[in-house]
Order: C-alpha cells, then sequence, then structure tokens
C-alpha cells in the first residue's frame, strides 16, 4: 500500500475521535500559533487530517486559514464537521512532499506529519517547500514525536527527534526560538512524548 492508500484507508476505517493523535482541543498547537501571530496572519496546517485546529483558529478571529492533507477522506470529514464554516478555509489534497508551491503563510504548522519522512530526500523537499513558503519573519512550528516516543504511529515507522536533531532540518533557512514539551495520551490511553520547536524564518 503506498502513502496516499495508507492514510485513505485510515480515515475511511477509523472514526476521526478513535484514531491515536486525536485531540479534542489542540491546545498546545493553538497557543504556539496564536504566541506568533498576535495579528492573526495566515496559516497553514500541513498534515492537518481531522484535527480540530481550523475551527480553533477560526473561533479566535484566524481568517487566512489552509489545511492540507494527503486524505481526501480525512478532508472530507474535517469539512462535514465544520458544515458552513468550511467555506472559510483553504483546503488542499495533496502529499507535501510533492508539492512545489503553495504560495506564502505566515505561520506554517505540522503535528505528527513530518515524522513520517523517514527518506531524508522527503525532508529536504520539506524543508526547502517551507523555506520557499514562509517569508522573513514568519514561523514554523513543527511537533513531533520525541526520542523515547513509540517507533511507530498508525502501522508506519516513524523518525524521532530531539531539538537539536529537528532544528538541524530546518537550518539554516530557520532559527529555532522555542523549545515545548507535550505528553499526549492516546484515546486508547498510551502516554506519546511530543516535543515541539518553534522557529522563525531568517
Ligand atoms: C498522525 S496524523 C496527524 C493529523 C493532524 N496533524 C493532527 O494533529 O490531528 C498525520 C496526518 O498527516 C497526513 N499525511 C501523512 N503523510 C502526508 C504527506 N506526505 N503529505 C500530506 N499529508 C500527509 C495524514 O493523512 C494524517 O492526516
Amino acid at each position: 500500500m503506498n502513502r496516499k492508500e495508507h492514510w485513505e484507508t485510515v480515515y475511511t476505517k477509523n472514526k476521526d475521535t478513535e484514531v491515536g493523535w486525536y485531540q479534542a482541543d489542540p491546545e498546545t498547537s493553538f497557543n504556539l500559533i496564536e504566541k506568533v501571530t498576535p495579528g492573526r496572519g495566515s496559516v497553514i496546517d500541513v498534515g492537518g487530517g481531522t484535527s480540530r485546529l481550523p475551527e480553533k483558529l477560526l473561533d479566535h478571529g484566524y481568517r487566512e486559514i489552509t489545511v492540507l492533507d494527503i486524505s481526501a477522506a480525512a478532508v472530507a470529514k474535517a469539512k462535514a464537521r465544520l458544515a458552513q464554516r468550511a467555506e472559510h478555509i483553504q483546503w488542499i489534497v495533496s502529499d507535501i512532499t510533492e508539492v512545489e508551491d503553495l504560495g506564502a503563510f505566515d505561520t506554517w504548522h505540522d503535528r505528527a506529519v513530518f515524522h513520517f519522512l523517514t527518506d531524508p530526500l522527503d525532508r529536504k523537499h520539506y524543508a526547502e517547500l517551507a523555506a520557499r513558503t514562509v517569508p522573513r519573519g514568519g514561523h514554523l512550528i513543527m511537533g513531533v514525536f520525541t526520542l523515547d516516543a513509540p517507533p511507530r504511529c498508525s502501522g508506519l515507522d516513524v523518525c524521532r527527534y530531539d531539538a537539536s536533531m529537528l532544528a538541524a532540518e530546518f537550518s539554516p533557512a530557520f532559527r529555532s526560538l522555542e523549545e515545548t514539551s507535550h505528553l499526549h495520551i492516546t484515546p486508547g490511553g498510551k502516554p506519546q512524548h511530543y516535543i515541539y520547536l518553534t522557529f522563525e524564518r531568517l
């Protein structure tokens, strides 16, 4: 099964409240985004899936929100949940490792997507695209599994990071500003440690 088929199957076969990464309130992501975009700039959530982040951003006055995901099923579910509010969001179904141009966004957010990129060439493409997309002074917020998190997620191998390893992936275009730890408890009760790094585009 290729990457796209994998994620389409995940979102077709599971309720979005039952997947391991489900959060009723994506407050760590939101707080980090709000910290760097007090003026409510444009935000892209890369691999947003069925996250509740877009409605939280809408609730707090953000109006330039884009959600990108490889899975059409995830995007369809998120749109259905948001109903009419979905019209205020731009939705993109694409594999981030194949996208060449996204335009410009003040803030790029990724929770639990980059860590699935086990091929260095995919990570290079991702980092170069982020550098093309986020203008100088803009921000990148990356949430990934830490070194003591599980080695697999959703049945796929992941790369795990500490702060310096993650910072190296985005250097020299981005400078790491802040490190935030987050303990996620899956709907099945399993602990997963995440590290979030907030970067500034230099
Ligand atoms: C673990 S889930 C996290 C979803 C969401 N960020 C959240 O925090 O709830 C990983 C997400 O990344 C998406 N994804 C995986 N690989 C991707 C890729 N290469 N391009 C775009 N999206 C991808 C999946 O469809 C899935 O929605």
